[in-house]
Parts: structure tokens; C-alpha cells; sequence
């Protein structure tokens, strides 16, 4: 049937203002469409973000600059790990009863942005594979730094074979948009050189936000048939992407 990679945005799964809020409701629809799914027969990956889990307290200690003379960040470190671990753990446990098979990015990647180092073999056994945005150890003088779910969808996507569908399910918006404000419309079809408005919360936000996703999502359009921003809070959506190859989202194709 075709593997599928999808992104469950962290401002999905959980409340991203209020530290370490997960948003159950959401995980347990995303989860209903994935057993679906796996019920079609298709391979599935999950990448899931991190949200209120994961942004406020690394930008906290400044994770994402890496290791900073003089700053004490070891205690940094290992709080997010031990939160994105709690996420995960809500994740996984949403799955039940499937076989799931959880790969924590601080066990098997060495190094941050789209060029990580990891064997992503493991993503082939039969089971449906979760993996998240997490502090991975880089090398000096960084020593460590923070992953994005979306640089693993870019990898995962472009690396495995039989990928038929990369879908990034978002909160908050239906997909790219014409304007940020309430006059923004719907982009049904996006590809690289048209434009689209987005807010990035520098202040909150450690990883890239909407600009990160749409730039990855237009490498993975290269070689991946269907790929698509959806709402994630209409999980359906992304069950009508897959059966019927439409819905209401932003499908990124290739450019001209
Ligand atoms: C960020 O991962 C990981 C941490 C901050 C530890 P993502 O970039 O995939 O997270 P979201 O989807 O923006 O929350």
C-alpha cells in the first residue's frame, strides 16, 4: 500500500502557551485515523513535534544556540528530554493496541538540521514507527542541539522507499495562507516560488515554525507524490488525502 510519513505538529498536540499541556483530544483523533490506516494495510511513520514540551523551557536555557560558555545547561538538557520523553510516552500509549515502535532521536542521531547523521533503517520493520523533535547530541563545540520533527520528515520522506504520502498536520490553520490576519485564504496548491504569510514566534518558537515546514516540504515534493499541510484538528482530512487523494489543505507540489 505505500508507506506514509506524517508530522503531528507540536502546536497541535499540545497547548504550545502553557508549559507541558498536552491536548489529549487531538492525540486520540490523529490516533483513531492512524489505526484506521493501518488497518488499509499502508506503513506508517509518525513525527511528532514538540509544543509546549519542548520550545519554552530550550529557549529557556537557550538549547538551540548549543553549548554557551559559561551558561549551566546540563540541567536544560536533560528537563526537555524528560518532557519530550512524557509527550512521547501520551503518543505511544494513544496508539494501543497497535504494534508501535518508538525511536528516540537522542539514541540514534548525531547532529541537528537537515544533514543529521542516523541509520534510518530501523524505520523499515513492520510495526508503525514514532519518533519526535527532541536534543540530540552534536559535535563540539555545539554538543548538543535541538532536532526538528520537520528535518526527520525531510530525511524520512526523501530516504525510504515507497513513500507515497508526507502529510504535516498542523493546529490552528488549514493550511498555507494568503495573509495572517482573518482577510487569509486557503492556498490549495502551493509550490516553492509562490508566495504565502506566516508568523514565526521567534520568542517562543527554537525550531523554524511554519517557514522550516514549507522549505522542507518543498525538497520532499521532489520525490514524494502527496504532500500536504492539513488542520489537524479535522483529522478526517487526512484520511480523505489518502482515499481519495484531496481534501481541504495546502497540497506543495514541485515548481515549474
Ligand atoms: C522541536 O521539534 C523539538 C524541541 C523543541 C525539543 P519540532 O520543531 O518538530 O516541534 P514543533 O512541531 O514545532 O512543536
Amino acid at each position: 500500500m505505500g508507506r506514509i510519513i506524517m508530522k503531528w505538529g507540536g502546536g497541535l498536540i499540545s497547548d504550545k502557551s502553557s508549559v507541558c499541556t498536552p491536548n489529549q483530544q487531538h492525540i486520540r483523533n490523529l490516533a483513531q485515523c492512524v489505526i484506521h490506516l493501518e488497518k488499509l494495510g499502508h506503513d506508517i511513520i509518525i513525527v511528532h513535534g514538540a509544543g509546549s514540551f519542548g520550545h519554552i523551557r530550550a529557549r529557556q536555557y537557550r538549547l538551540d544556540e548549543g553549548n554557551i560558555e559559561g551558561i549551566e545547561q546540563s540541567e536544560g538538557v536533560a528537563h526537555v528530554r524528560a518532557d519530550m520523553l512524557h509527550l512521547h510516552d501520551l503518543v505511544v500509549e494513544s496508539l494501543q493496541p497497535l504494534n508501535v515502535i518508538s525511536h528516540k532521536p537522542r539514541e540514534f542521531v548525531h547532529n541537528n538540521g537537515p544533514d543529521f547523521q542516523a541509520n534510518l533503517e530501523p524505520f523499515l520493520d513492520s510495526g508503525v514507527h514514532v519518533t519526535f523533535g527532541d536534543v540530540v547530541d552534536c559535535d563540539p563545540p555545539s554538543e548538543f542541539g535541538i532536532l526538528s520533527g520537520d528535518d526527520l520528515m525531510l530525511r524520512l520522506s526523501c530516504e525510504l522507499p515507497d513513500v507515497t504520502h508526507s502529510i504535516f498536520a498542523m493546529g490552528g490553520t488549514p493550511g498555507l495562507m494568503t495573509s495572517s490576519d482573518e482577510t487569509g485564504k486557503l492556498i490549495p496548491i502551493w509550490n516553492k516560488d509562490m508566495e504565502y504569510s506566516g508568523n514565526h514566534r521567534q520568542e517562543i518558537d527554537v525550531t523554524g515554525g511554519i517557514f522550516l515546514k514549507a522549505h522542507r516540504a518543498a525538497h520532499i515534493c521532489e520525490v514524494v507524490e502527496h504532500v500536504w499541510f492539513v488542520d489537524g484538528e479535522h483529522a478526517s482530512r487526512i484520511l480523505e488525502i489518502v482515499e481519495f487523494g484531496e481534501s481541504v489543505g495546502t497540497r506543495i507540489v514541485p515548481s515549474q
